[in-house]
């Protein structure tokens, strides 16, 4: 499996059999990102919450790829009634995909998405993701602060890599990812959803530094990793 990483919360993957997975693909309005709508090559998008900084261009993008959209369930059922295919989840469940285990976790955040009207749409609970392939495993937190079930998904799941939101004031800031890095027991940690906005300011540097020695990965904007050698 590989990943790359695409600034805020984008995570672009290529499993084995060369699926491309995208998560929160916030593209149009992402100042840090490289990635552009119409370029994406993508057969999946999974999405963690309804924040439009993380819903992004999923509607364009799903239309122009014919791709999979998998999201929580109120979430799914929005994006739905864009004649998109969706596939609902919710927190806890797993599901096998033919390209890999997908498993939300639980999130402590908010989740609702703001239409250009400014109608707000509730769109249910928001997750991490758990993503499996080839006996690799990946999380990607979502938007969240610390919470002590980290240490169960720690337990429960060997986690080759984590990314973890290290912005602050909207999500965990540095002192806390690095608790959540401790607790999950991840090999390698991505730090994200930093410097996109003036409030989620960070160094990166300095949570890297944090870390014990070669837990921290940090990631460039466009930046790939090749999870064969964690
Ligand atoms: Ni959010
Ligand atoms: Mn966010």
């Amino acid at each position: 499996m590989k990943i790359s990483y695409h600034g805020h919360s984008v995570v672009q993957i290529a499993t084995m059999d060369n699926k491309k997975i995208i998560i929160d693909p916030f593209v149009k309005g992402n100042g840090l990102t490289d990635l552009k709508v119409e370029e994406l090559e993508v057969d999946v998008i999974i999405l963690t919450h309804g924040h439009n900084d993380h819903v992004g261009d999923t509607v364009e993008i799903a239309k122009k790829n014919d791709a999979l959209v998998i999201a929580p369930y109120e979430l799914a059922v929005y994006i739905g009634k864009h004649g998109i295919n969706v596939h609902p989840m919710n927190i806890g469940g797993a599901y096998q995909f033919d390209f890999g285990t997908v498993k939300l976790t639980q999130a402590f955040h908010g989740s609702s998405y703001e239409e250009k009207d400014g109608t707000v749409i509730y769109t249910g609970m928001p997750s991490g993701v758990l993503f499996t392939s080839n006996e690799k495993t990946i999380y990607h937190a979502g938007d969240t602060s610390l919470f002590s079930d980290m240490k169960m998904i720690g337990e429960h799941h060997s986690i080759d890599l984590a990314f973890l939101p290290i912005g602050d004031n909207l999500t965990m800031g540095p002192e806390d990812a690095k608790l959540a890095a401790d607790w999950l027991k991840a090999k390698k940690v991505v730090p994200i959803h930093y410097n996109t906005f003036e409030l989620i300011k960070q160094d990166p540097q300095i949570f890297i530094n944090m870390l014990p020695e070669n837990k921290g990965l940090l990631l460039d904007v466009g930046e790939k990793y090749d999870l064969s050698h964690t």
